[in-house]
């Protein structure tokens, strides 16, 4: 082989079975060669990595960066810095925003807005409602990566559809040979419950999680997996937080139903307690952090590989949206893209999941669940050169303000990490170095 443009050596190679000596080439946005430090190209330029561990770039297939029409919250510069700083190198945004990403017209314009932004490659979800199944298709041709189901949602841009209506959907996007995601709550309890707790002027963050309640959360779960066996349509399963669910997904993936699983660092590390130290409020997401109980078998299902995915629900809002007296009014969601990997690392380091387990959650397995794989979360000649250079030793404390974003809220704050990505080379590109942003704008849509 001839010289090529970028050698990355003397590291250790992450696969998702082993680790190994040596290091990567790069030519363009192609990896060319991976393998021991004798067996790579003379380079144009070299990077020494001695002690780090080199992995495929992460993917995170669950954000929401906030554009178009909520700019204030993030914006594709501010979510793709924050994604490089954090080893991700793609990402799949959800089509909560406004306009909703319902139509063919709005998946070009998502695209559009990415690609002059994005650091990073994306894939854009389609959204699934009771008025817009005629634009499945289109919107699939018009470069859509998968959908989003929201089987429980309060939020009128993105309503749960009849379970008519997502039959027919699942047809649909069966017959396109893709994958939808689902947000597998049950709409009429979080309602019902939601009216009856408000009534009874209920305004305490535990109110929020009575709402959610692991039933609601079960049922959704049962009816998902039960209309994607009867259909034959591949579901992902985002933000899993209940233990109640495990045995259904055990269950169902044993009779060969095509579900893959996801889930985020705060469903795996936090628990309501966390609450507490944080200021109730900061803690809202939905579906929600349970109460202590949950996240230790979520961990040890992460662990074993029955949760197949680890995502974030990146999903930003200014400190000034979270910190309301009303739980009902304070924005759910937090930022997660930049500080998964260095939680994740830490739990590796204590132990609990080994760095090849990181590489499958992270890397591999949302590859290979939305058919990217292997361009995309493999260290393999011919992929995209996403490459992470990880320094295992280095210590941090995760702080808002040492985030990127544009007025982040953390669950994660003040909680000490061990491990961090040091480097990211997104489809050949250096786009962070020990934390700086180096890169401009060259992210594409996946499809
Ligand atoms: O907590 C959440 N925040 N859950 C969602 O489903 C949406 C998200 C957001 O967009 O803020
Ligand atoms: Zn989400």
């Amino acid at each position: 082989m001839g010289m090529v443009d970028l050698v990355v050596a003397g590291g250790r190679l992450v696969f998702p079975d082993r680790v190994v000596e040596g290091g990567v080439a790069v030519m363009g946005d192609r990896i060319v060669c991976v393998g021991s430090d004798a067996a790579l190209p003379p380079a144009r330029r070299r990077i020494d990595v001695a002690g780090k561990w080199i992995i495929p770039g992460a993917l995170d297939v669950h954000v929401h960066f906030r554009e178009p029409g909520f700019s204030h919250k993030e914006t594709w510069t501010t979510a793709t810095r924050a994604a490089a700083r954090g080893g991700v190198t793609t990402v799949f945004d959800m089509p909560n925003t406004n306009p909703p990403t319902a139509t063919a017209e709005a998946v070009r314009e998502k695209i559009a807005i990415a690609s002059a932004q994005s650091l990073i490659d994306f894939g854009v979800y389609g959204v699934v409602r009771e008025d817009n199944l005629d634009q499945l298709r289109p919107m699939a041709e018009a470069g859509a990566v998968a959908f989003k189901l929201y089987m429980g949602s309060e939020n009128p841009l993105v309503p749960c559809p009849s379970d008519g209506a997502i039959l027919e959907a699942f047809a649909i996007i069966r017959d396109l040979g893709m994958r939808c995601t689902v947000h597998a709550e049950n709409t009429p309890i979080l309602e019902w419950r939601g009216r009856k707790l408000r009534a009874a002027g209920r305004t305490d963050a535990a109110a929020h999680l009575e709402q959610h309640a692991d039933i609601a959360a079960v049922e959704g779960t049962q009816r998902a997996l039960l209309f994607s066996e009867w259909t034959g349509c591949p579901i992902h399963l985002a933000h899993e937080n209940s233990r109640f669910n495990l045995p259904l997904i055990a269950a169902a993936k044993k009779r060969g139903v095509d579900v893959t699983v996801e889930a985020c660092p705060h469903n795996l590390l936090l628990s309501t307690a966390d609450g507490e130290r944080l200021g109730p409020n900061a803690l809202r997401v939905k579906p929600p952090v349970r109460e202590p109980g949950h996240a230790e078998p979520l961990f040890a299902a992460f662990a074993s590989g029955l949760i197949d995915i680890l995502s974030t629900d990146h999903a930003p809002h200014l400190a000034s949206e979270k910190r309301r007296e009303s739980i009902w009014d304070c924005a759910p969601g937090f930022p997660g893209v930049e500080t998964s990997m260095r939680l994740m690392l830490t739990e590796v380091h204590e132990g609990r999941i080994t760095i090849s387990d990181y590489v499958r959650a992270a890397c591999e397995a949302p590859a290979r669940a939305f058919g990217l794989y292997p361009r995309k979360g493999a260290l393999v000649a011919g992929a995209d050169a996403d490459i992470v250079v990880i320094d295992p030793e280095r210590r941090g404390v995760i702080s808002a303000a040492g985030l990127s974003g544009i007025d982040p809220v953390t669950p994660f704050e003040g909680r000490e990490t061990v491990g961090m990505p040091v480097l990211t080379i997104a489809r050949g590109r250096i786009v962070m170095q020990e934390g700086e942003i180096v890169g401009g704008p060259d992210g594409r849509s996946l499809r």
